[in-house]
């Protein structure tokens, strides 16, 4: 399985292709992935052997090893992130860019020879189910064994993809280093990578969909086929061919009465889109079911019947560990129990098992901690890092829908949005239509700091793209305006919603994770056309009696809380949407700001406190 590829494939060009980034590169040998079970098994015993695996306990862990990666290696690095394309404005001015011929340079110099004493691994993947028409084919070379392994469970990957492939299809080519050639002779390391975080570069170009990764081994900087490939190329493809590119889950929900919905909610990183995508209803709401599709990005496409289809590119959860726990997403703890997982920097219990803050029961009086370390309760530092991270196969989520593998994807009814927002921001609302959805989704975000004054400052995440779109951002609403015109489409509803208003004391209002039914159960009326609502500044918002409590003890009181809207934080949030439209200069679509203006009338016309608890 080494050599060239032509026992692999008859694709010409990818073959070619492999050959002239094997010279650059100048790797000892060449391997073909296949994506077979053996393979795996032989990648991660040698793995173990190296050091960059550490087999788990198989009694509790079947199938599953635990990486430590380098301390400077935790996450991805959105100030090396780049966009190439060949004019500015079109990377935008929320995107690194610099211009292609120079970066071309730099790319030469770094990746010549960047191989050296190591195997430069070629992955065929399919993002979606091999031979969707909604499906794209990636070829990811890599001098990461883990990266192959991690890319198993995250993609469909191997010689089924090449068959897919053809002679003659299309690929998206994304070349990855780790960035430590070998000398002669030169032990390698457990986890091998550019220590310089200014040596690091993760570089796209759009109009040639290429991408270039250098230095990292971790996470969407390494598995090129997750953020790289799925979200910044890939928004550029739909933007050309009338599609979507999210970062979203997408998740159905089926009512006692049998009704579906689908549902592709975008939240930033680390807001909870994989507690969501496999949300366990809580007590009241027995006769309802949950089917996941996804956890972080869909492929969302106009099909002939007038829906819109979504599937999950991915096959697997890059799952953020810390913090989940049977309490907080038992789904996914049942996700991880059949084994065949990879844990990247958790903590190492004595039994050898893993540990994370958050996780059910007592703390491990001793264990071994991302480090390496030695870490006890008593040590005062996070056991795991807060970014460790789970990959685990998709199918084996409890929750998995039926569906999760159709070619043709599920239909979208509803999309929701939101960010981290301790006040002014109601729970739940829904657009008043298509472009007032657009609208509410381009000034999302997050709170960055709360100043002294208790002025927050939001750090727009738009459509929770920010460090995932491949082009202008003011093109990119530009092209959801778009799509809102196709008279061939049935357009989805569009929601927010804001699980994270504090009280005077910055405790969380709304108990959140399960009780979010409440809100999704409102949102799936409102689709069915089975609830009602009330028109407030933001949007048309749930009242009080419009939510159902059974099973949950939630005053009136506490609703006013997480739902009224103080004009004076409407009036300041309308003219900080005024500021950060401002940066988008003349490429900003017209309709946002009439909207951003309509928006302001609203909350000037309404009382000091707008209040749907009443
Ligand atoms: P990426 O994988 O980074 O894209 O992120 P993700 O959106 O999947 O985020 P993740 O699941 O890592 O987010 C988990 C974080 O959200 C944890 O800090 C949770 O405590 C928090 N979280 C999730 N749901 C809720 C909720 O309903 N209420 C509150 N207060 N916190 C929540
Ligand atoms: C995110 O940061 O949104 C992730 C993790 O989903 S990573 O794949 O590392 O980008
Ligand atoms: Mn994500």
């Amino acid at each position: 399985m080494t050599g060239t590829g032509k026992d692999r494939t008859s694709n010409a060009k990818l073959i070619a292709w492999v050959d002239e980034v094997a010279a650059l590169c100048k790797p000892d040998e060449v391997y073909w992935a296949d994506g077979s079970q053996e393979e795996y098994d032989r990648l991660s015993n040698m793995m173990v052997e190296k050091g960059t695996y550490i087999r788990l306990n198989p009694e509790k862990y079947p199938n599953s090893y635990l990486a430590r990666s380098h301390p400077s290696d935790v996450a991805r690095v959105e100030d090396r992130t780049y966009i190439c394309s060949e004019k500015e404005a079109d990377a935008g001015p929320t995107n690194n860019w610099m211009d292609p011929t120079e970066m071309r340079g730099i790319i030469k110099g770094l990746f010549d020879g960047c191989m050296r004493g190591r195997t430069m691994y070629v992955i065929p993947f399919s993002m979606g189910p091999v031979g969707s028409p909604i499906a794209k084919i990636g070829i990811e070379i890599t001098d990461s064994a883990y990266v192959v392994c991690n890319m198993r469970i995250m993609t469909r990957m191997g010689q089924a993809v090449l068959d897919a492939l053809g002679s003659d299809g299309f690929f998206i080519p994304t070349v990855h280093s780790v960035g430590m050639p070998l000398e002669p002779g030169q032990a390698d390391v457990p986890w091998p990578c550019e220590a310089n975080i200014a040596n690091k570069y993760i570089v796209h170009f759009p109009e040639t969909r290429e991408i270039w990764s250098y230095g990292s081994g971790y996470g969407g900087n390494a598995l090129l086929g997750k953020k790289c490939l799925a979200l910044r190329i890939a928004s550029v493809m739909a933007r050309d061919e009338g599609w979507l590119a999210e970062h979203m889950l997408i998740l159905g929900l089926e009512s006692p009465q049998g009704d579906k919905t689908y549902i592709g909610a975008a939240f930033p990183s680390a807001c909870g889109k994989t507690n969501l995508a496999m949300i366990l209803p809580p007590e009241g709401f027995e006769g309802w079911k949950v089917h996941t599709v996804g956890d972080d990005i869909a492929w969302i496409k106009p099909r002939p019947d007038g829906t819109l289809r979504a599937i999950n590119p991915e096959s697997g959860f890059f799952g953020v560990a810390p913090g989940t726990s049977y309490q907080s997403n038992p789904m996914a703890m049942e996700t991880l129990k059949p084994g065949n997982c990879v844990y990247t920097n958790v903590a190492l219990t004595d039994d050898g098992g893993v540990w994370w803050e958050g996780m059910d029961g007592d703390p491990p009086a001793h264990a071994i901690d991302w480090q390496g370390n030695d870490w006890t309760p008593a040590s005062g530092k996070p056991a795991a890092h807060p970014n460790a991270r789970f990959t685990a196969p998709a199918g084996q989520c409890p929750t998995i829908d039926p569906s999760w593998e159709d070619p043709e994807g599920v239909p979208i009814s509803a999309f929701v949005f939101g960010g981290r927002l301790s006040k002014t921001f109601p729970l739940a609302y829904e657009a008043l239509d298509w472009n007032h959805g657009v609208f509410m989704a381009s000034g999302m975000g997050s709170e960055a700091t709360a100043a002294a004054i208790g002025q927050a400052a939001i750090r727009r995440d738009p459509f929770a793209m920010l460090p995932f779109i491949g082009y202008n951002m003011a093109d990119y609403w530009a092209h959801w305006l778009k799509i809102g015109e196709r008279k061939d489409i049935k357009l989805p509803k569009i929601f927010r919603v804001n699980w994270f208003r504090k009280d005077e004391n910055g405790k969380f209002i709304w108990p959140g994770f399960g009780e979010n039914m409440r809100v999704l159960k409102w949102i799936v009326d409102r689709v069915q056309g089975r609830a009602e609502g009330v028109e407030s500044p933001f949007g048309l918002m749930p009242r009080y009696e419009d939510i159902t409590w059974a099973g949950l003890d939630f005053s009136r009181e506490k609703y006013h809380g997480i739902t009224d809207i103080e004009k004076e934080g409407a009036l300041q949030e309308a003219q900080g949407l005024a500021e950060w439209f401002a940066k988008f200069g003349d490429s900003l679509p017209p309709e946002l700001e009439r909207q951003r203006k309509q928006f302001e009338e609203r909350a000037k016309a309404a009382p000091d406190v707008w209040s749907a608890a009443a």
